[in-house]
């Protein structure tokens, strides 16, 4: 049983399949109804189990969709309604979860719930974030990438504001792709070092630059995030806008980017903190692509899982 954990998790090989997958099976169903399943339905007589501890408008909505042509059918729960709301255990879910269903995605808070599940599942178990990693979004933003621009290989990611969970899926992509990064952060929201170490360790350039005229140097794709995630407490709103506000993508900051630079954001944004709008909505910027691309990507981790 294979789950899709996060991206150091799979090896090079792997990930390159499904990456080569998600755009093939993007070109096949190309101009055909949303609705309608692909020809070949791998999923077919299976149900996938989409369980959301914190909102999620992309996520749920590509999974949903991914699943669905794949031949196959979803459930959607919230923590909320679930007894997990009330206190039942992760491992008594995961067991229970495995009698109903044949997959199950998770977004939660602590990372430590996420590979609980997939410890006690007897089903594939597929990481819809955590507060550490958001793997599906960086493979979507790979293949974005990639199909704007080429190979990611030897490119140079350059990552703005705050050091995140998308910062840290990043950071894995970086060293199984073959990709340097600049992090342009403050000091207080760098990555967690063992990210940073994990890239290195594979060869990767990590440079740290917290001048972001200077970062976005010779940058081939520009990347940011919400200042705040959805596990922090609002109370530090205006603690983050602080420290976070020289970290702003604006245009200064794409004009020091590379020719042909591209800008992507996993959404949602917020336009004037983390981006500026003329960025966001301007031309360098393949934010919706990116977003589609989380459907093709899903579709083809999900069959990675059920090896179909
Ligand atoms: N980018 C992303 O994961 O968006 P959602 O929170 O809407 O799922
Ligand atoms: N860093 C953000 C990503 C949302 C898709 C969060 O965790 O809220």
């Amino acid at each position: 049983m294979r789950h899709f954990l996060d991206i150091d998790r799979a090896c090079a090989g792997e990930l390159k399949a499904i990456l080569a997958q998600a755009a093939a099976m993007k070109t096949a169903r190309r101009g055909r109804p949303k609705g309608t399943p692909d020809d070949e339905r791998p999923l077919n007589g299976r149900v996938v189990a989409l369980l959301f501890e914190k909102p999620s408008t992309r996520t749920r909505v590509s999974f949903d969709m991914a699943v669905r042509q794949l031949g196959g059918e979803t459930l959607t729960l919230s923590g909320g309604e679930t007894q997990l709301g009330r206190g039942e255990s992760i491992p008594d879910t995961a067991r229970v979860l495995s009698r109903y269903v044949d997959g199950i995605v998770i977004r939660t808070d602590r990372e430590d719930n996420l590979l609980n599940l997939a410890d006690h599942a007897t089903v594939p178990v597929i990481n819809g974030l955590t507060d550490r990693t958001h793997p599906c979004q960086v493979m979507g933003d790979v293949m974005t990438y990639e199909e704007h621009r080429g190979p990611i290989q030897g490119r140079r990611v350059a990552w703005f504001g705050d050091g995140n969970n998308v910062c840290a899926s990043f950071l894995h992509a970086a060293g199984q792709f073959g990709f340097d990064i600049t992090l342009s952060c403050p000091e207080s929201r760098d990555p967690d070092l063992e990210y940073i170490a994990y890239a290195q360790s594979r060869g990767t350039t990590v440079d740290i630059v917290r001048d972001p005229l200077k970062a976005a140097r010779g940058a081939d794709l520009v990347v940011t995030d919400a200042w705040l995630s959805m596990h922090d407490s609002d109370d530090i709103r205006d603690e983050r806008r602080g420290i976070l506000g020289p970290f702003q993508v604006n245009a200064s900051v794409m004009a020091a980017a590379a020719d042909g630079a591209v800008f992507m954001h996993c959404l949602p944004a917020y336009r004037g903190e983390e981006v500026t709008a003329d960025v966001l909505d301007g031309p360098a910027s393949i934010i919706l692509d990116e977003a589609e691309n989380r459907l093709h990507v899903q579709k083809a981790i999900l069959r990675h899982c059920f090896d179909v």
